[in-house]
């Protein structure tokens, strides 16, 4: 393992610093129905296990519950696979940010990889337009959609539905307007903006954050809060696993943490 993870200093002082810009109301893209995340793809899922094993689990745990041993040294946390949330990540998305690292999905420094279907979208950053005392009542007032007590707070109410339902959806589901599109409503929903904003309800997906990062997420955006504040993130795998390996890891965590449902032993 250590020789693996040894390239990844230098991945990270490889990282752009470039800032980003990403306006809330950015590119509407021509929607097209994503594919469905069920579908058989590419990946040999015993390979993909393997590595898994290898690198993954340490900090995304054996159990894809985003509790390895490494979890609470992470800012934010890990990805916890077992949510719903990932089933609107597709496998190409997925298999992106195992590349390329997540930042630099996010900046679209793929090489020339494209994303199907989907462009890969940032949270956007609210420091121009919110105070920072309404950003912090507004973290507060959104955890109500994750305890389910919401708290009578007008004002936050309105900011919300006009900075934040476009994408976090009316009941903070992460269903808006912008990722949702307009898709087969008989297929499972997959989120047209890669990764999908945060389902607010998802109450071991917001364990993941603190309130500071919270705070400084809204105020910066999500780029900014990874680079300048340095939030951990998902660093590249590429220089370390052969695309076979990466495709093999998709398929094991699809299958064995998102489905729920691992392979019988060979
Ligand atoms: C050093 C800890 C660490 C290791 C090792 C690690 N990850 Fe992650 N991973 C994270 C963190 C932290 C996040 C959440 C990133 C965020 O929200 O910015 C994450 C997120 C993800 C995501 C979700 C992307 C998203 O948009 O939320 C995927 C998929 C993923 N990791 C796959 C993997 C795979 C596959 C491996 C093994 C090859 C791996 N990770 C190894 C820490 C790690
Ligand atoms: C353009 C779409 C968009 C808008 C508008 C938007 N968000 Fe988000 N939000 C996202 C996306 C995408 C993510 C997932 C980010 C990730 O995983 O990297 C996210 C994630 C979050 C998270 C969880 C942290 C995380 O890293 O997943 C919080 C909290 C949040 N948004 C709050 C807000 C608030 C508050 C507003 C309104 C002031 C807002 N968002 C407006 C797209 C949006």
């Amino acid at each position: 393992m250590t020789m693996r993870v040894l390239g990844l200093a230098f991945r990270r002082a490889a990282l752009a610093l470039g800032v980003f810009f990403l306006a809330a109301g950015a590119a509407q893209a021509a929607y097209k129905t994503p594919p469905s995340p069920e579908a058989p793809e590419k990946g040999d899922y015993w390979l993909g296990e393997e590595v898994y094993k290898e690198i993954c689990f340490s900090c995304h745990g054996l159990k894809g519950d985003g509790k390895g041993p490494n979890w609470k040294a992470s800012r934010p946390r890990p990805q916890v696979f077992t949510s719903p949330l990932m089933k609107r990540m597709t496998d190409e998305y997925v298999f992106a940010v195992v590349k390329y690292g997540k930042m630099n999905v996010l900046k679209e420094k793929m090489n020339g990889f494209k994303l199907k279907f989907s462009r890969p979208t940032a949270m956007p950053s609210f420091g121009e337009v919110l105070e920072d005392a309404q950003i912090r009542r507004l973290i507060q007032w959104e955890k109500g959609f994750t305890t389910g007590r919401q708290a009578r707070d007008p004002e936050m109410k309105e900011i919300f539905e006009a900075a934040c339902v476009q994408c976090h959806g009316k009941a903070g589901l992460g269903n808006g307007e912008r990722p949702l599109g307009s898709q087969d409503p008989s297929k499972p929903f997959v989120s047209e903006i890669q990764p999908p904003p945060m389902n607010y309800t998802l109450k071991d997906q917001m364990e993941r954050f603190d309130d500071e990062f919270l705070f400084w997420l809204i105020k910066l955006g999500r780029i900014d809060v990874s680079e300048q504040k340095d939030f951990n993130y998902m660093q590249a795998y590429g220089h370390v696993l052969k695309d076979e390996e990466m495709w093999g890891v998709v398929r094991y965590v699809r299958e064995a943490f998102i489905n729920g449902k691992p392979r019988a032993k060979k």
